[in-house]
């Protein structure tokens, strides 16, 4: 198989996990990376990177979804547990997710059995921070920095033999020339490239602070939360349904401040670092696809890997070892393109 040739489209987090599981899948294939925006500049750097699929997440089935969140958790915390993990900006916390108004928002059937530590808080617990809150979880999971991932995951794709180009894709006819299969995970790109209008933007912003006391994470009610990461601690949050603004929104900011104080006091002594926004590339159901078009009289194989929402540092892992199932059934099915 050592003519294969594979480009995944896209080095964000979906991009760059799958692209390292195909090269476990595919020892001596050429694999190619092409995307526009590295590193910083993708919506995966705006995460927090918390493990905690939405109880809305979903994929094709309930069975598909919860493999991919139970290979996700896997894969992450294997890294964690290994000499790389530190490099690779993975790391293990603890937190208080708690709500005023609904029992159901404080539980998630997806990860309850899955992390090692998932239970209700306890009525002391409920009042560590200020406000009425009646419900409660105290849970451990694991958090994945995609500062450090992106250039760890980037670093050992290149270490392995791939190959990474910097090139906006206008249309995939254009580059499928030369490649067996294309594997797209273009995240909120995939929107225009697709044409796909169940792919919606969900508007989030955070404030990075410094806050190196801050050693548990906290949810609280209308999307407030503040998560501690290897660096910085993430304050946000919101949530815009199909907004594309991708500028600061000082109103926001002020709100997200104001929230993440009041449940906990003491962060108004953190030090701002930076406000991000990103774009949450919302499908429902997150696509993972395989499809053959055809284009020009030719045959274009395509697996398509995007849509993970407010949840792809989450799942990543598990959406691309599916991918990489797909591609190898396409791949088995017939001749090349
Ligand atoms: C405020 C906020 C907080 C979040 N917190 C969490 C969290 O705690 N936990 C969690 O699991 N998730 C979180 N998320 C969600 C997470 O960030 C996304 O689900 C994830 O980043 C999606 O990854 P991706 O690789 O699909 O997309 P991206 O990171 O957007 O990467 C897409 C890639 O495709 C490339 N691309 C797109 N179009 C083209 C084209 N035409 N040609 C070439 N290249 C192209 C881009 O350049 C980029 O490299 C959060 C998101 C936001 C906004
Ligand atoms: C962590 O790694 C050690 C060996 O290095 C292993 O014994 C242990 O089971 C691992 N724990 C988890 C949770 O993976
Ligand atoms: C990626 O997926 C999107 C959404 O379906 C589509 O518009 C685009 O053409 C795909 N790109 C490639 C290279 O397959």
């Amino acid at each position: 198989m050592s003519d294969l040739n594979i480009a995944v489209l896209g080095a964000g987090v979906v991009g760059l996990t799958t692209a390292l599981e195909l090269q476990k899948l595919y020892r001596n294939a050429h694999i190619d990376v092409i995307a526009s925006c590295f590193e910083s500049d993708t919506t995966s750097n705006v995460a927090a990177g918390l493990f905690r699929p939405g109880t809305s997440f979903c994929g094709p089935n309930e069975e598909i979804t919860r493999r991919w969140i139970s290979d996700a958790y896997r894969y992450w915390d294997y890294l964690r547990n290994t000499s790389e993990g530190a490099l690779a900006g993975v790391t293990q916390v603890s937190g208080y997710i708690f709500s005023s108004k609904y029992p159901n928002i404080v539980r998630n059937h997806y990860i309850e059995k899955l992390v090692p530590v998932y239970r209700p808080a306890t009525e002391k617990e409920l009042k560590l921070c200020p406000g009425d809150w009646l419900y409660g979880s105290f849970f451990t999971t694991v958090l994945t920095s995609c500062e450090y991932y992106l250039p760890w995951a980037a670093n050992k794709f290149l270490e392995r033999g791939g190959k990474i180009q910097k090139h906006h894709v206008e249309d995939f006819a254009s580059i499928s020339l030369g490649y067996d299969i294309l594997v797209n995970c273009t995240g909120l790109g995939a929107k225009h490239l697709c044409d796909d209008n169940k792919l919606v933007p969900i508007r989030g912003q955070v404030i990075k602070v410094q806050a190196p006391w801050i050693k548990t994470f906290f949810y609280g009610d209308y999307d407030t939360y503040i998560i501690p990461g290897i660096n910085s601690v993430t304050l946000g949050g919101c949530r815009q349904y199909d907004s594309y603004e991708q500028s600061v929104n000082k109103y926001d900011s002020l709100n997200i401040k104001e929230r993440c104080e009041a449940l906990v006091p003491n962060l108004k002594s953190a030090k701002p670092i930076k406000e991000l926004v990103g774009l949450r590339p919302h499908r429902d159901p997150v696509r993972v696809e395989k499809e053959v078009r055809h284009c020009n009289g030719k045959k274009i194989k395509i697996v398509h890997n995007y849509g993970h929402g407010g949840y792809g540092v989450t799942t990543a892992p598990g959406t691309a070892i599916y991918a990489c199932e797909l591609v190898r059934e396409t791949l088995a099915g017939n001749s090349k393109l």
